[in-house]
């Protein structure tokens, strides 16, 4: 029996990325994973990755802007024992720069999609006894990142919601947290997020997996007393004390 055998994993933004990585590490570990995003043919690449390594998977369709769609990507997914919120979407610039439409992406992207299929499948998860949350935050949720204002917002929202949701349905046996990456080489170029290097203890981005492995443990039953956590996976970025301007 694998760790996550017989549970049915839901991972949003599982087309790319760390979401794509995290689909994968669920299905090795035995879950069955419901793979969702907006494009069908990359949903299909992982969903056949997955079976052709022995896992089991299918793709569901849905565009987290649109509330309709989460609540029909809640129903077309069945009984969800993990939940893994980890799409997200990021306008970067001076704050004076972000407009009206960005704003309301992000907020509605990256908070309101968290919020409205954890309240559709979290009650559920409380009456069967069990579960699992996952949200993907970010390190901008904690710490003043120039030109991220409205993006760290939202992660600092999720971070908030994941301890209020620990509270909430704990005793119900459901597990809430965060993980929060630092950079991590997903669809943004390289050269736009190796300026960081020097700043990372670890002095490298991270690799989607070095996010998804925290996931996968964070799933499993190795973090069965691990509710209401916000765990940085940053290579000790948010930890360190900023580099000195002067001697
Ligand atoms: N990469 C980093 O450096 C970094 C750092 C800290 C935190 N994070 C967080 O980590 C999470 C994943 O980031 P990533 O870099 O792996 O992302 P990514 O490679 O850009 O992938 C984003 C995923 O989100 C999905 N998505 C975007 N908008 C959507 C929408 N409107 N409806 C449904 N799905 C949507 C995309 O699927 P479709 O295109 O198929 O719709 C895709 O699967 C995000 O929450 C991000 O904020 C990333």
């Amino acid at each position: 029996m694998s760790e996550l055998s017989g549970q049915t994993a839901l991972i949003t933004g599982s087309t790319s990325g760390i979401g794509r990585a995290t689909a994968l590490a669920l299905a090795a570990r035995g879950a069955t994973v419901v793979v969702t995003g907006r494009h069908a043919e990359r949903g299909a690449e992982v969903v056949e990755k997955i079976q052709a390594d022995g896992g089991t998977a299918r793709f569901v369709a849905a565009d987290l802007l649109d509330p309709g769609d989460v609540a029909r990507l809640a129903r077309d997914a069945g009984a969800v024992d993990i939940l893994v919120n980890n799409a997200g979407l990021g306008s970067f610039g001076p704050s004076a720069d972000i407009t009206s439409d960005q704003y309301d992406a992000m907020l509605h992207g990256n908070l309101r999609a968290v919020y409205l299929l954890t309240a559709a499948l979290a009650p559920k998860m409380a009456e069967r006894g069990h579960g699992v949350v996952i949200n993907v935050s970010s390190g901008a949720g904690t710490i003043g990142d120039v030109n991220n204002a409205v993006y760290g917002a939202t992660k600092a929202a999720v971070n908030s919601l994941t301890r209020a949701w620990s509270a909430e349905y704990g005793p119900s046996g459901v597990r809430v947290n965060s993980v929060a990456p630092g950079p991590v080489l997903t669809s943004l170029p390289y050269e736009w997020i190796k300026g960081y290097v020097p700043l990372i203890p670890l002095r490298r981005v991270a690799q989607p997996e070095d996010v998804s492995e925290v996931i996968a443990f964070l799933a499993g039953p190795g973090a069965a007393y691990v509710s209401g956590a916000v765990i940085p996976v940053d290579g000790g970025l948010t930890a360190a004390e900023p580099p000195k301007l002067v001697g």
